[in-house]
């Protein structure tokens, strides 16, 4: 991390979850933190946390569905601290739903607040990190974005398009000494089922079943975003489960979906989760 001697970071979705993890585990490190989110009360919670442990930063309200409140954030960031070196993507939400019954607000919704916030982050802070001669972008997506399972279209969609766009900025930003990463975790408990949308009622008990079953916690999932700032590496892959997934799809991947196609007709999935 000698790159950042500043040690500034902002990360939205930074209230809940892994947002509040990964604020918790550069707050060891030492780093200021911007705990930005559109729920002021839970950042302030998290702020609470970061200062309990010894360290700084502030809360910041910020819809990232709003470019212009996303401007607005990088110009006080630019007041406050002369800057900012990594900025974390990382506010989302989740939703299931058979292809032809999700309903086309949910698609805008959910596209809205998973992708078109990660293009406005971008976007926006590029031309602070160029100036500044040196930065770091983290963008959160899902290992849904690459395991694409059946009645997760609308997520898995927006997670695959910000695996996408990162892997464009990581040639993209080079010249410019902006490093990218993609962060792509299986399940974790955080809030996430809290805004979790379907009209199914087994869809959303599979989702409790995925996130309940799980033995990975945000701090888990926080600590390899560390990690791949600290490496400027690409992808973090967090999980055994996402990277045999990863692996599986990359090498064979005809035969990948003709097993999910054959274990999706027999119900295996619903069968291992107890539905
Ligand atoms: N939990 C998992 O299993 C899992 C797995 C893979 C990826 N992810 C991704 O991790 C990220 C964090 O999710 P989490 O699991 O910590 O969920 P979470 O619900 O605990 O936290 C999400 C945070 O985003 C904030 N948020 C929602 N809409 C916002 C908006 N419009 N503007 C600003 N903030 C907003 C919420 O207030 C909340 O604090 C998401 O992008 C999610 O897709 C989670």
């Amino acid at each position: 991390m000698k790159k950042f001697p500043k040690k500034r970071i902002m990360i939205t979705g930074a209230g809940s979850g892994l947002g509040r993890a990964i604020s918790l585990e550069f707050a060891k490190l030492g780093w200021n933190i911007c705990v930005s989110d559109i729920n002021l009360e839970r950042a302030d919670e998290t702020l609470s946390m970061i200062k309990k442990e010894g360290g700084k930063g502030f809360s910041y309200l910020c819809d990232v569905t709003k470019p212009d409140q996303i401007e607005t954030m990088a110009d006080h960031l630019r007041a406050q601290w002369g800057g900012v070196d990594v900025i974390v993507n990382n506010a989302g939400v989740a939703a299931a739903g058979f292809m032809e019954k999700i309903p086309l607000e949910t698609w805008d919704w959910i596209i809205d607040i998973n992708l078109k916030s990660v293009i406005y982050g971008c976007r926006t802070f590029i031309p602070l990190l160029a100036e500044q001669g040196r930065g770091h972008i983290v963008n959160v997506a899902s290992n849904a974005g690459i395991a694409s399972l059946p009645e997760m279209s609308c997520y898995n969609v927006t997670k695959a398009a910000v695996i996408s766009l990162s892997e464009t900025l990581r040639a993209e930003l080079k010249p410019k000494n902006i490093g990218v990463s993609v962060i792509a975790p299986t399940f974790f408990k955080t809030n996430l089922m809290e805004q979790f949308t379907s009209s199914d009622e087994r869809q959303k008990k599979m989702a409790d079943a995925f996130f309940n079953k799980s033995k990975t916690t945000s701090r888990d999932i926080a600590r390899h975003v560390v990690k791949v700032v600290k490496k400027d590496k690409l992808y973090a892959i967090t999980q055994l489960d996402g990277k045999f997934a990863w692996l599986s799809k990359r090498l064979t991947p005809e035969l990948y979906f003709d097993i999910m196609g054959w274990g999706y007709k027999r119900g295996i999935g619903d069968k291992l989760l107890g539905m």
